[in-house]
């Protein structure tokens, strides 16, 4: 999956825009100013530099080298405050246990982890949000498989609000949670009507 991502990401343009996600950037008021917000599957950067730009310090991790290097020109080409306010870090979320207690946000847009890891890559990423702390997450819904408009084609990549409900039992208290059909318009790798799973948790 790493050289899948690897190789899209090697592609002229970015895969997924660089305006950031729709949802994000509804919830993002939620975000005090300056909070630290980690972004797990950060891909080329879309999200993580938009936030630097409104002037959070951000730590984007992926798997994917490629996509963490055109990241980090994207937040060079935002200017040195904001390429100063992106850290990036090569992490397998698979493996990788953040720093707990140690982010104010998390916001893991379309992070599709396999059902053989998720649950455990959830929690790891919930805990390392200080009390108080919100985890902002955006996925596709299982009815979108075999829509043209995106995403995995696996089922088991895919999660419902039932699915991040257990996840996160215990870790994060739910201020938000909603399946339903949006219309994407994110690059060339998400576009047009699609179902997907939003979620917005508090660290208890
Ligand atoms: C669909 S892309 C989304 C990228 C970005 N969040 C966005 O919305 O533009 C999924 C990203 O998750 C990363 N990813 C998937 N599994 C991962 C893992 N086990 N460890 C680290 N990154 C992973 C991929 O490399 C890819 O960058």
């Amino acid at each position: 999956m790493q050289t899948f991502w690897d190789q899209r990401f090697a592609e002229p343009g970015f895969k997924y825009g660089t305006t950031p996600n729709a949802f994000l950037r509804g919830q993002a008021q939620a975000i005090a100013p300056g909070a630290t917000v980690l972004l797990p599957g950060d891909g080329e950067g879309r999200n993580s530099v938009w936030l630097a730009t409104r002037g959070h310090p951000v730590l984007a991790v992926d798997y994917s080298e490629v996509g963490l290097a055109k990241a980090r020109r994207l937040a060079q080409q935002a200017g040195p405050e904001v390429d100063a306010r992106l850290r990036t870090q090569w992490v397998d979320l698979a493996e990788w246990t953040p720093e707990p207690a140690s982010v104010d946000a998390v916001a893991a847009i379309y992070c599709h982890l396999d059902r053989s890891i998720r649950r455990d890559a959830h929690r790891r990423l919930a805990a390392a949000l200080r009390p108080g702390g919100l985890l902002l997450l955006e996925a596709f819904h299982p009815r979108q498989l075999g829509r043209p408009s995106g995403g995995p084609k696996d089922e088991d990549m895919l999660y419902t609000l039932d699915d991040l409900r257990g996840d996160f039992a215990g870790l994060l208290d739910e201020r938000f949670g909603w399946e339903g059909e949006v219309l994407l318009d994110e690059g060339p790798g998400h576009q047009g009507a699609a179902v997907v799973t939003r979620y917005v948790g508090r660290r208890v």
